[in-house]
């Protein structure tokens, strides 16, 4: 795996190169919306022909973060994040005023579906919705943080990958700012990659680490490794392995470390 040394937009870049060079107009999803702002990003950069947005807008998507959390007393009370999210997270308004941001920033843009239910919940609508049409060319997985429902939209939103898709993965690290959310997005990464046979591509040297999954036999890592070295960009390239030791070392600046 590839760490670069910059932020998830050069990822985009990388991956929009790529879908150029296959001739892939992309199909993108993403899992964990809040106001759009990424949303936005990657259909700037990737000019998806299709992109699906799956958030719940509603107190409910931090009831697997309550029920773990609330006898931990390392562990933050959802309050504290009251300004990131513009309002309390057990108030039904903090959400419609998110959702309502999304509908407006994408309003007349037919290549937009908004879905609001929990990822679990969407995971049947999209079995629906998508009988019969192609399978998506990247899932951006920023829902829940919380361990287990990390797992479970890895596993099953699998089936919603073509075969050489890839899931790009917010918040993957470990530091002492995301034990006070027990984040459990690294672990279900480590997992998910050992039972679907994925692997871990490229990695930003950033906090709240991003990092691109894909199947392991996949023939775009080829690619990506020639568009890497043919355009310049600075990254260190570490055993696949060492993704789960992961961490982030704070000084100055914060950097990822595998130490
Ligand atoms: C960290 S924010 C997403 C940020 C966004 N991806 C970005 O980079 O700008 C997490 C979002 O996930 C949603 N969420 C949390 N758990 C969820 C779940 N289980 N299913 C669907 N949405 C969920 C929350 O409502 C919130 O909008």
């Amino acid at each position: 795996m590839k760490v670069l040394i910059a932020n998830r937009i050069l990822i985009y870049q990388v991956l929009g190169e790529l879908f150029k060079s296959m001739s892939i107009k992309p199909r993108l999803m993403e899992l964990g919306v809040l106001d759009g702002t990424n949303a936005k990003t990657m259909a700037d950069i990737l000019m998806p022909q299709e992109l699906f947005l799956v958030d719940s807008w509603s107190p409910e998507a931090f009831s697997d973060y309550i029920k773990n959390n609330s006898h931990r007393s390392w562990v933050d009370d959802l309050n504290k994040y009251a300004d990131y999210f513009g309002g309390p997270l057990s108030e039904q308004v903090t959400f419609d005023r998110l959702y309502q941001k999304v509908v407006d920033k994408f309003s007349g843009q037919n290549n937009v579906k908004i879905i609001r239910a929990g990822s679990q919940k969407a995971v049947p609508v999209l079995r629906d919705e998508l009988r019969g049409k192609p399978k998506f060319d990247l899932i951006y997985v920023d829902a829940s943080h919380q361990y287990e429902t990390v797992l479970d939209d890895l596993i099953d939103y699998q089936e919603f990958l073509t075969p050489d898709g890839f899931f790009q993965l917010n918040d993957c690290c470990h530091s002492a700012e995301g034990m006070k959310q027990n984040l459990g997005v690294l672990e279900a990464a480590v997992k998910f990659c050992k039972v679907a046979n994925f692997i871990p591509v490229l990695v930003t040297n950033t906090d709240w680490t991003d990092v691109l999954l894909v199947k392991r036999n996949s023939a775009t890592i080829d690619v990506i490794d020639l568009i890497i070295r043919n355009n310049e960009i600075s990254f260190v390239e570490v055993p696949d392995q060492l993704l789960g030791a992961l961490q982030i070392k704070q000084g100055k600046r914060r950097n990822i470390s595998f130490c």
